[in-house]
């Protein structure tokens, strides 16, 4: 089957307005800060995937293995006729699952969902050649918006890979575990990927890559600001900060201004004095305890945990109570 054109659950228009009550909010704040979302434009998304590929960046290819010893299983317990992926971007790894379930039978739909365009684009399409009897249906959306909108009928899937869900702040993930639960019916599934708590030394290299491919994605955010909303922003002028945050346990990245700063973006002048940092992701590792407790607390149970041979990265598969 051909891939279908892409469905709208958010517009230009709602991006650019989301954007900027985002910049309104996060530039005026003590701490300035901007939610992560906004790193993927079509430069965006190409960047993160050079980011998977590079060998610091281990995440994808320990998600990869396990999905690749798991995969049949994961067809085999949720038996699913519907397979909705959150924040899609390439669908890369999603071919192992895809493959899986063409194996076994029974998966009629994939509906990948993402806010980049250009990435879903790009998915859609060649998905829909390589996997002809399945039908596929992109949807541009927001996974801490649009959940309420996700197709119905049929035994669901619900696909969250990548640690995504690590760039959520704590109360945010809470709030879209529930919501994600209320989109559901019980039976239905969650698979989720997150990358786990290890040292520090071998996370931090993964954030800030021999190359300069992450501190590049960094500044990329910086770029769509000045296009979209016609800011003046040198991203020369911020350097690219990973730093691990020992009491919460994230990653955190930043760009930190490195002289005195004046700039004009929507009707305000944002000051930065040098050195300050501009927070721009948060990328949470977890504990396998934690997120069964997280899932249970949000109606979900855990039913199995999987993790690659190095013991760096979770794979959940969780069923809705
Ligand atoms: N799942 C893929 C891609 C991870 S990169 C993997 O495992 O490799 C994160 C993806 O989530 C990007 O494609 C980005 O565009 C998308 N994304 C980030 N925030 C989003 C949001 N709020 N709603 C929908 N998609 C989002
Ligand atoms: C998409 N997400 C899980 C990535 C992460 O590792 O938190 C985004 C990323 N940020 C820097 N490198 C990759």
């Amino acid at each position: 089957m051909s891939a279908e054109p892409l469905e709208i659950h958010l517009d230009d228009q709602d991006i650019a307005e989301n954007l900027r009550r985002d910049v309104r909010v996060g530039l005026t704040a003590e701490r300035k800060w901007l939610p992560p979302k906004w790193f993927y434009d079509a430069r965006g998304s190409e960047l993160f995937d050079e980011i998977t590929r590079l060998p610091e960046y281990y995440p994808t290819r320990a998600e990869r293995a396990v999905l690749a010893g798991r995969a049949a299983e994961i067809a085999e317990l949720t038996g699913a006729k519907t397979l909705i992926e959150l924040g899609s971007g390439s669908s890369e790894k999603t071919r192992l699952l895809l493959d899986a379930f063409t194996r076994r039978g029974g998966l009629g739909t994939f509906v990948p969902l993402d806010v980049s365009v250009s990435a879903l684009r790009g998915s859609t399409v060649t998905l829909a050649a390589d996997y002809p009897g399945l039908r596929v249906r992109g949807i541009v959306g927001d996974f801490t918006r649009d959940l309420d909108r996700l197709p119905a009928g049929g035994r669901r899937l619900v696909i969250f890979l990548g640690g995504t869900i690590g760039n959520l702040l704590p109360t945010e993930r809470a709030e879209f575990l529930t919501r994600m639960r209320t989109a559901l019916e019980a039976g239905d599934w969650l698979l989720v990927g997150t990358d786990l708590v290890k040292d520090p030394a071998v996370i931090l290299p993964a954030y800030d890559d021999a190359a300069g491919v992450t501190a590049e994605f960094n500044r990329n955010v910086l770029r769509v600001l000045n296009r979209e909303l016609g800011a003046d922003l040198d991203p020369e002028a911020f350097s690219h900060v990973a730093l691990w945050d020992r009491d919460r346990e994230w990653i955190e990245m930043r760009l930190r201004a490195e002289r005195p700063m004046r700039v004009r973006i929507l009707d305000l002048v944002v000051s930065f004095t040098a050195g300050e940092e501009l927070r721009t992701e948060v990328s949470a590792k977890f504990r396998p305890e934690g997120i069964a407790a997280e899932l249970a607390a949000a109606g979900w149970h855990a039913e199995r945990f999987w993790t690659d041979p190095d013991d760096l990265f979770g794979v959940t598969l969780a069923r809705a109570d």
